[in-house]
């Protein structure tokens, strides 16, 4: 039986998030090929970069007798310029597809409409803006990359009750092996994560994967003054390192690091050269995981598009410690204000969602 453009969609929208944390910087895109009486006759999605598009995969050995009829959903419009791969457009076009329904319109500006304008011209139904609002959303960071080259920042902070992300003697986690799993399932979403020195200094971390798929990930420190240290855990761990610095007697010391020089911009790192550098490296996911100076001092830039705010039910008390430190705001009027968010539980933390940008 056939059932609503909705429900496919869906479908290719579970397949196209398969490849979340191992297609980037394409995007995530899933495909469903739905024949006449209303029943998948296959499904492809985005596996890995530079791999065959959701089109190609779901397209892949079929009838074009069985394809007349079919209709093909997919999440993303279908390229039409050429790139690693040949356009989906020519492909869908010459299997004779005659009805295709698409999730969003790809903002890259090579594409714009051109995909849908294609098919259009070849003659094919095209249906655009299913689940509009929850690709739209799910395609931010990957719209956010191909327009502007800058990295999707999310800002993942986990705190007490009273805003500490931290105590004297650090030893233990703040949060519950529950929520360990889910910042380290966020990790390999990512491409990049990023931290300022004082966390390396301070807590000598791995920014490793630990919990769940595991792959290198590149670790970001932004250390204006060229102090880590050469046996950091940083650099023990699968994946590279780049030290941004504005010392230049800062050298390279092990094979997985690159140091890379930056402008001063204040008394740190200027930080929007940080982001155009990662974005030519094609890094459009970055996870950035504090501390407290690094993280005010983004959201002081608005430069933040998600933060994950995890409240772990404890209360630290004292002065230090804080989840947000530098200057603060001086007025409610200018501080961060979540006009959206969304709460959930994870074990026995909360945790709190919501976009800035
Ligand atoms: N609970 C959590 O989620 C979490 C996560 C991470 C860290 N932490 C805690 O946070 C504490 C460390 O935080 P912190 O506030 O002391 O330091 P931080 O944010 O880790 O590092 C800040 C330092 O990074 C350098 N930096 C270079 N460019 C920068 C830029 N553009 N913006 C901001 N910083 C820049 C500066 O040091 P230089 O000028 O010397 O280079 C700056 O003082 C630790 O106690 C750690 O345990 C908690």
């Amino acid at each position: 039986m056939k059932k609503s453009h909705e429900f496919y969609m869906n479908k290719a929208y579970q397949l196209a998030r398969r490849g979340l944390g191992l297609v980037s910087p394409n995007p995530c895109v899933g495909a469903i090929l739905v024949d006449k009486e209303g029943n998948i006759i296959s499904m492809g999605y985005h596996k890995y970069f530079g791999g065959p598009h959701a089109e190609v995969e779901a397209l892949r050995n079929l009838d074009k007798k069985i394809l007349k009829d079919a209709t093909l959903y997919v999440t993303l419009e279908p390229c039409c310029h050429y790139g690693k791969t040949p356009p989906c457009t020519e492909l869908i076009v010459s299997r004779g597809i005659r009805k295709v329904v698409v999730g969003v319109e790809d903002k890259n500006p090579l594409v714009m409409g051109k995909g849908v304008r294609r098919l259009r011209e070849a003659g094919i139904n095209v249906v655009v803006g299913v689940m509009q609002e929850k690709l739209e959303e799910f395609y931010k960071p990957f719209f956010k990359y191909i327009t502007l080259k800058q990295p999707y920042i999310t800002l993942k902070v986990a705190q007490s009750l009273d805003g500490k992300n931290s105590v004297k003697e650090g030893n233990k986690y703040l949060v519950s092996e529950e929520t360990l799993k889910y910042v380290h399932k966020l990790r390999f979403y990512s491409d990049a994560i990023m931290v300022g020195i004082n966390t390396v200094l301070k807590d000598n971390p791995r920014l490793d994967i630990r919990y769940g798929r595991k792959k290198p990930l590149l670790k970001v420190v932004l250390d204006t003054h060229g102090k880590i240290p050469i046996n950091s855990n940083i650099f023990m761990t699968n994946g590279n390192v780049i030290i941004y610095t504005t010392n230049i007697r800062k050298k390279k010391e092990h094979d997985n690091e690159e140091v890379v020089y930056i402008g001063k911009k204040g008394e740190y790192c200027n930080i929007q050269e940080v982001l155009c550098d990662l974005g030519k490296r094609g890094i459009q996911n970055l996870l950035v995981e504090g501390g407290g100076t690094l993280s005010y001092e983004l959201l002081k830039d608005k430069l933040v598009d998600k933060l994950i705010l995890i409240l772990s039910p404890y209360i630290i008390g004292g002065k230090n410690y804080l989840s947000f430190s530098g200057e603060g705001f001086t007025s409610l009027d200018k501080s961060i204000f979540l006009n959206n968010y969304f709460i959930k539980k994870i074990g026995r933390d909360i945790l709190i969602t919501a976009n800035l940008l």
